[in-house]
């Protein structure tokens, strides 16, 4: 009989708007790859149709009430977890490892600061199609050092990329690390640091869960 495959990890990376996930998720990627592990890279919004709707809204191009965000996002993560294709269930399932950029823990802060939070983190955590991550890593820096990052490397901005909404947004971020308390398994990271450093710490928290 063939031996059972395990399951991969699923590894979330959370932070404010230009905190560093992209530059750490492509090194840890390569980590995993070059020791051998099968990794999908992924991120929220998606890259379907209700991701589309997202990203008109955020660039401003289109507007959308705080629940309509709220209930789009809900949406597009349960799409993201159960497309049959190469959705998070089925990835972990073939034994692949999947690293997402953004997750239900950005509705939680984001929409939770901008509608009833109660109702936003019970449609994330009450639905059954929403899987929990096995990690979720946290980069934090502060909102001044974050935009800082994004001015150099920008050309447009999304509503909420400025310094009053994103401290709104940290804050919250805590708020809802302390409220889930121990039920998950959160890694809050100084993000204030160099590419390297913030990597090494990384791959040893990451150790830990595979
Ligand atoms: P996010 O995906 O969280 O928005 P990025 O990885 O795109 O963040 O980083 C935002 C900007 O900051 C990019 O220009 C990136 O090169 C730069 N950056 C990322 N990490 C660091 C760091 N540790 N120190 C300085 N600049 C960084
Ligand atoms: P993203 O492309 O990851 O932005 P960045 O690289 O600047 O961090 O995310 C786009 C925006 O979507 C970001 O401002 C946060 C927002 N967002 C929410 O408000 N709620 C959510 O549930 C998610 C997944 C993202």
């Amino acid at each position: 009989m063939q031996e059972q495959q395990k399951r991969g990890r699923f590894i979330v990376f959370e932070g404010i708007d230009g905190a560093g996930k992209t530059t750490q998720i492509e090194l840890l990627t390569k980590k995993l790859t070059e020791d051998g592990r099968r990794v999908y890279r992924t991120a929220e919004p998606t890259e379907s149709v209700s991701g589309g709707l997202l990203r008109d809204a955020l660039s401003g191009v289109s507007k959308r009430t705080p629940c309509e965000m709220a209930a789009l996002f809900v949406l597009d993560r349960i799409f993201h977890n159960t497309n049959p294709v190469n959705g998070i269930e089925k990835m972990l399932s073939d034994g692949v490892d999947v690293i997402c950029d953004r997750y239900y823990y950005s509705s939680l802060a984001y929409q939770g600061s901008e509608t009833d939070a109660k109702w936003v983190q019970d449609m994330n955590l009450s639905c059954p199609e929403i899987r929990r991550p096995d990690v979720c890593i946290f980069l934090d820096l502060t909102p001044e050092q974050s935009m800082e990052r994004i001015g150099k490397g920008r050309v447009t901005v999304e509503i909420y990329e400025n310094v009053d909404r994103l401290s709104r947004v940290r804050d919250r971020f805590y708020g809802v690390f302390e409220a889930l308390g121990d039920t998950e398994r959160i890694c809050v990271v100084n993000a204030a640091r160099s590419i390297d450093e913030i990597h090494r710490d990384i791959v040893n928290l990451v150790q830990d869960i595979l």
